[in-house]
Parts: structure tokens; C-alpha cells; sequence
């Protein structure tokens, strides 16, 4: 048989790809053709087959010939008609005068060349605006690297105590930021460097639930819970039911993740489950803060002003509720032992995150996106409707943690549908506040330096949420379970939402409350080296998880997967130097919002001699 061969390496890359194409198209249909060919159908016989594929060719041939004679006949007409338009112009121009010609063109060039004058809309007079309606006006016109951002508005008059106990919480969740990630760039560190040290105490087995749970209770917990103090009165139209109480609070958690984290570092921890390393003592301190928290913001809700209770303080109180019922149920001593804990382990890790975190995150967020937008939340409903299946699948999925464990199947298909679930909190959710920034909120985000925090927080949270939801069922979790697609998704989520929407409130905030803004140029650098960071700190880890699963699952040996993750783990100790720079300069930004302010100091009257003297309202 004689054989047509091709060159291909002396194709051009568009003709490679036709080829590919061809190839692919024709092996297809030849396969079939074959297939079909050997059934019985006389239809189906080759003969039949080429006869009828030799007709489609002079059909094709000649469908073809057909468009290209219509093709010219109709190019042929169109240039007649042009070129007796032509004759009709050249004829009208030489029956003209020749200064009416001139003039024609004078006019037209002049036209071509004209220039609006600065005033030619206003008038003469300098534009005044007696009714202070235009703010934050500017001079400089000219293209700037960093684009204007709009100051915050002043609020009206903020208790000086609760500003005081707000910005002593923004202060320590900052610092719990630093030391953190700190220890987080320094656990990533030790991946590309193993022998970076050979102290117990900054051992990697130490040092990494270190990281976790400083920045689980000392950063996102105490960030939240300021926020929390600021917006639970807030909303509710009354003061906060006691000061003293979120100062107590304020204090004992901070001790509980100081004394947590000098144990864990010292080798005294719970024993093997993940984010529950802390022994239980230093668990109960943190929960005489949570628990008076929670008396306080109900007592404050009792005294509203308000007829409704408003979403943000259902989010935030339930969210409260929540970490109780999960912090008692995994530390209570009859769960400790056998499959038991497995189950316990698995719905204390996704309840946490869950319904403490994104829950409190939700009631922020619905204080703060609409606040900053200077518009109402798109739909109450859609709010509420993200709420109530929220609790309805979040509590259920927690066994997803342990797919093909000794849990029983029912109990782990039972999570997996609950995560799918998931999409109707999340889908309704990301709708309600994406829908916010309709006619003209999206116009607002490139003004303000809070929304851009805000938007990346939504977009994350349906992002790193269906992340999630790919990653519950058998057939995913069989690949990324035990990989570091985990550790991208833990980042995505708690990084992506939960970090990225505390730093939008904080900003909105704290300028309120010290009536000083921060740097904007600043405020972006921030932004972008954080969520540069991120990117180049998950994406990779996604990658080489997925390629180290698929290694295990052909059963290669355990060690071509650590020295294939060699370089997607550079890649993440490159990002995590990202985001641990991008920490410094948000607690400089920090900083710089409360120097020089009197919003910390203790005596009245000194507070007040200051805000005369900074002219803050
Ligand atoms: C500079 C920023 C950060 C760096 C460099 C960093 C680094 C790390 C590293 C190296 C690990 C251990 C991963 C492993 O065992 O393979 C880790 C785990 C983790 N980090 Fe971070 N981290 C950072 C920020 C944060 C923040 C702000 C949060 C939460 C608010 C967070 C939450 C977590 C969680 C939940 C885990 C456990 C992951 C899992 O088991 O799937 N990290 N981080
Ligand atoms: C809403 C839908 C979500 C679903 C269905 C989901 C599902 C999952 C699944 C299947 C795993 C991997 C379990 C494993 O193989 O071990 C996981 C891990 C994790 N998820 Fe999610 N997730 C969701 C949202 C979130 C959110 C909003 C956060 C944080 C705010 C979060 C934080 C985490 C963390 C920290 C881990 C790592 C736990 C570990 O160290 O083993 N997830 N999630």
C-alpha cells in the first residue's frame, strides 16, 4: 500500500494545527465509518459509504464555485455603480465657481482643526459651589500612577470609648497578623530550606499549628470580634451594653492565644487534631472572652432602637453561638477517643471556618458593603435565604474531611451532599452582594480604596467555595486529599475571604474613628502585593497537588512526588514573602492612621483638647 507522508516539523505552526485537526477529525470518522461498516446495515457498506462521501465532495465543489461567481458578479456591479457616482461628482465640481470652491474647503479645514475652549460650556465665570454639594475636588487633571481615592466621609459622632476598645482590637489582631505569618513564611521557608534549623521549639511540627492558630483566635478572631463591637451597637442604634466587658474579653483572648502558643512551642499541645492543638485550658480562656462577648451583644440587641434585628447582628451573634457549641462539643472529654473524635475532628473543622468565620464575615459584610457603597443591600431576602441554608448544610458536611475513612459511607455521602448543597448559600450570597454594586457601584470601586478589599472577599468566597465543593466528591478527594491542593484551598478561603474582607472593614473604620486617613498610594500597595502574593502562592500549590496525587494514584514512589513539589513549593514560599510584606506595610498603614490622633488616649479632657485641635468631628 503506498503511504502519503507530511513533514511536520517543516509545517507552519497554523498549518500544524490544521493537520492536528484534519487528523484528528478524519481518525475519528474513519473509526466510525469502519465500526458502523461492520454491522450488517447494507447502508452502513463501504461502497455505499464512499459513493455517498464522493457526492458530498462534488456537492461541496460546487456549492463553492456557485458563491464565488455570485461573489464577483456582485463586486462587479458595486464598482459600476461607484464609478457613475464618481462621473456625477466630477461633473458637479467642474460646474462650480472656483472661489466657491475655495471657500468649501476653508470651512471644512477649519472644522477639522477647531478646539473647544476651557470655558466655551461655563462661561467667564469661576464656577462656585454655594450649596457644598461637589467634594473632593482637584487640580491636577493629568494622568496620575496611582488613581484618586476618595476620603472617607465624616460619620457622625463616635462614642470615644467604644473608638478606644475598636482600635485596641485592630491593634492586637495586627500584631497577631505579624507574629502569624511570621511563622507561616517561616514553616514555608523550611520546605525549600528543611535544615534551616534544628531547635524543638521552631520545629516544623511545632511551628506550623503555631501559625494556624495564631492567625485562627489571635488574628481573624480578634479582628473580627473589634469589628464586631463597632458594628453590633451600630446597628442596632444604641450604645454597646459595657465597655468593660469587650475590654475583659479583649484580654483574656489575647492571653489564651499568647499562652497557647508558647505551649504549643514548647511541645504541650492536644494531641493530634487539626486546629484544636490547644490544650483545653487555654481554649476555656479564650471562651470566658467569647461568652462575654455574646451577653454583651444581646444585652446591647435588648436595648435597640431599632424595630428589626439587622442581618449583620443575626451573622454575628449566631456566629458566636456557633464557636461555643463547636469549641465545648470537640473538647468535651467523652468525644476524645476512637471514630468518634474522627467525626468530632472533622465537623469542629469545617463548623469553624464555617459557621464562625464566613458566618461573622457575612454579618460584617453586610454592614460594611452597603455602607461603603452608600446604597441599601441589593435583597434582604436573598440574605436571609443565604442564612438559613447556611446553617441547614454547613453543620452536615463535615465528615467530608474523611472520604473513604473507616466513617460510615452513608455518614461521609451525607456530607458530600451537603457540600453540594453549598452552592444555594454561596450561589444566593455572591448574587446579593454582587448585585450591591449595580448602577453605579462598580463606577465606585476604582475611587475607593476599601470597595477593591471587599470585591476580592466576594469573588473568593464563590471562588474558593466551589473550590471546596469540587473537592468534596470521591472521585476529586481521592486525588487531593492528602495533597497540598488542601493548603491552596485553606489559603483561597480563610486568606482570600476572610483576610481580604477584615482588611476592607478596618480601612473603612479606623479613619472614622481617628479621623486620619492612610496613605492611599500605600492602601494599594498593600492590596496588590497581598493578592499577588496569594496567587503566586496557591496557583502553584493547585498544580503540583494535583500532579502529586496523580503520581501516588500510578503508585509512583513517595519521594518523586517531594522532588517534583520542589519548585512549586519555591513558588510558594516566593508568594507567601508577598503576603507577609504586604502585613507589614497594612500594619504601617495601621500605625499611621492613629499616630498622632487622640483616639487612644484615656483622659476626657485631653481627648477632647486634641480633637479641637485636629478639627475631628
Ligand atoms: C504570609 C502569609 C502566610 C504564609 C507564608 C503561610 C504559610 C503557611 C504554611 C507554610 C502552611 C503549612 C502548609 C503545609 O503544611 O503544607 C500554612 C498552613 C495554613 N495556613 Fe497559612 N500562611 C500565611 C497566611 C495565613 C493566613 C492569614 C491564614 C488565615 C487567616 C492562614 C491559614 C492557614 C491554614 C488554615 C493552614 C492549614 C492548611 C491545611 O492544613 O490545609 N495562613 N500556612
Ligand atoms: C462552602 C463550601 C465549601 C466546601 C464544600 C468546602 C469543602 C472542603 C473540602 C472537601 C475540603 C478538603 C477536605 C479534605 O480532603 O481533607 C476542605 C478543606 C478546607 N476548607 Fe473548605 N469548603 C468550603 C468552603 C470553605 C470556606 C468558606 C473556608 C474558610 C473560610 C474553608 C476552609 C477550609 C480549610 C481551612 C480546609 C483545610 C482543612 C484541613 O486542614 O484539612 N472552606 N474544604
Amino acid at each position: 500500500m503506498k503511504m502519503i507522508t507530511i513533514n511536520f516539523a517543516a509545517l507552519t505552526k497554523r498549518s500544524k494545527c490544521v493537520c492536528t485537526a484534519f487528523l484528528c477529525v478524519s481518525m475519528t470518522a474513519g473509526n466510525r465509518v469502519i465500526a458502523q461498516s461492520r454491522t450488517d446495515n447494507p447502508a452502513f457498506s463501504p461502497g455505499i459509504l464512499i459513493t455517498l462521501f464522493l457526492i458530498a465532495l462534488v456537492v461541496l465543489f460546487m456549492v463553492a464555485m456557485v458563491m464565488v461567481k455570485t461573489y464577483g458578479a456582485v463586486q462587479r456591479l458595486s464598482k459600476k455603480k461607484k464609478d457613475e457616482d464618481d462621473k456625477g461628482v466630477e461633473s458637479y465640481i467642474f460646474s462650480m465657481e472656483a472661489g466657491d470652491i475655495d471657500r468649501i474647503l476653508q470651512k471644512r479645514s477649519a472644522a477639522l482643526h477647531y478646539i473647544l475652549p476651557e470655558n466655551s460650556l461655563s462661561g467667564q465665570d469661576r464656577t462656585e459651589d454655594k450649596a457644598g454639594v461637589i467634594q473632593h475636588t482637584r487640580q491636577d487633571v493629568h494622568a496620575t500612577f496611582i488613581p484618586f481615592k476618595r476620603k472617607a466621609d465624616k460619620r457622625p459622632e463616635i462614642d470615644p470609648q467604644l473608638a478606644r476598645l475598636v482600635t485596641w482590637y485592630m491593634i492586637c489582631a495586627t500584631f497577631w497578623l505579624i507574629f502569624g505569618t511570621t511563622v507561616g513564611e517561616y514553616v514555608g521557608i523550611k520546605f525549600v530550606l528543611p535544615d534551616a534549623d534544628h531547635l524543638s521549639w521552631l520545629s516544623f511540627g511545632r511551628l506550623r499549628p503555631v501559625h494556624t492558630n495564631a492567625v485562627f483566635w489571635g488574628w481573624a478572631s480578634i479582628g473580627m470580634l473589634g469589628m464586631g463591637y463597632y458594628v453590633v451597637p451600630k446597628v442596632s442604634n444604641t450604645p454597646l451594653a459595657s465597655i468593660k466587658k469587650g475590654y475583659i474579653a479583649l484580654i483574656t483572648s489575647n492571653l489564651a492565644v499568647l499562652w497557647g502558643t508558647l505551649l504549643l512551642m514548647s511541645g504541650v499541645n492536644n494531641g493530634g487534631g487539626e486546629f484544636r492543638e490547644y490544650i483545653w485550658p487555654v481554649m476555656v480562656l479564650f471562651g470566658v472572652g467569647l461568652v462575654l462577648t455574646l451577653v454583651n451583644f444581646l444585652d446591647t440587641i435588648k436595648n435597640r432602637k431599632t424595630t428589626e434585628i439587622y442581618f449583620s447582628n443575626w451573622g454575628i451573634v449566631s456566629a458566636i453561638i456557633f464557636v461555643l457549641v463547636i469549641v465545648f462539643v470537640s473538647y468535651w472529654p467523652g468525644w476524645q477517643n476512637g471514630l468518634g473524635e474522627t467525626i468530632m475532628q472533622g465537623y469542629y473543622m469545617h463548623e469553624s471556618v464555617g459557621m464562625w468565620f464566613m458566618m461573622f464575615n457575612l454579618g460584617l459584610l453586610y454592614y460594611f458593603l452597603p455602607q461603603q457603597l452608600n446604597r441599601p443591600v441589593y435583597s434582604y431576602s436573598l440574605g436571609i435565604l443565604a442564612f438559613w441554608t447556611q446553617i441547614l448544610f454547613y453543620t452536615v458536611i463535615g465528615t467530608h474531611h474523611f472520604i473513604f475513612s473507616a466513617i460510615p459511607w452513608w455518614l461521609q455521602t451525607v456530607a458530600i451532599v451537603g457540600s453540594v448543597g453549598m452552592i444555594i448559600p454561596v450561589v444566593s450570597g455572591t448574587t446579593n452582594f454582587l448585585l450591591t454594586f449595580k448602577d453605579g457601584g462598580w463606577a465606585k470601586i476604582a475611587s475607593s480604596y476599601t470597595l477593591p478589599f471587599f470585591l476580592t472577599g466576594i469573588l473568593f468566597y464563590f471562588i474558593g467555595s466551589m473550590q471546596g465543593v469540587a473537592q468534596a466528591f470521591r472521585e476529586t478527594n481521592l486525588i487531593w486529599h492528602f495533597t497540598d491542593f488542601n493548603v491552596a484551598h485553606s489559603h483561597l478561603t480563610m486568606y482570600g475571604i476572610i483576610t481580604f474582607i477584615l482588611w476592607g472593614c478596618m480601612y473603612a473604620l479606623l479613619p472614622r474613628l481617628t479621623g486620619k486617613e492612610p496613605a492611599h498610594g500605600a492602601v494599594g500597595f498593600h492590596f496588590w502585593l497581598a493578592l499577588i502574593g496569594l496567587l503566586f502562592y496557591a496557583i502553584p500549590l493547585m498544580i503540583g497537588g494535583t500532579l502529586k496525587g496523580q503520581m501516588w494514584m500510578e503508585g509512583k514512589p513517595f519521594i518523586d512526588s517531594v522532588i517534583l513539589m520542589a519548585d512549586y513549593w519555591l513558588w510558594r514560599a516566593i508568594g507567601g514573602s508577598m503576603m507577609w510584606l504586604s502585613h507589614l506595610v497594612f500594619a504601617y498603614n495601621i500605625y499611621s492612621m492613629i499616630n498622632g490622633t487622640n483616639v487612644l488616649k484615656r483622659n476626657e479632657l485631653q481627648r477632647l483638647h486634641v480633637m479641637e485641635q485636629n478639627n475631628v468631628k
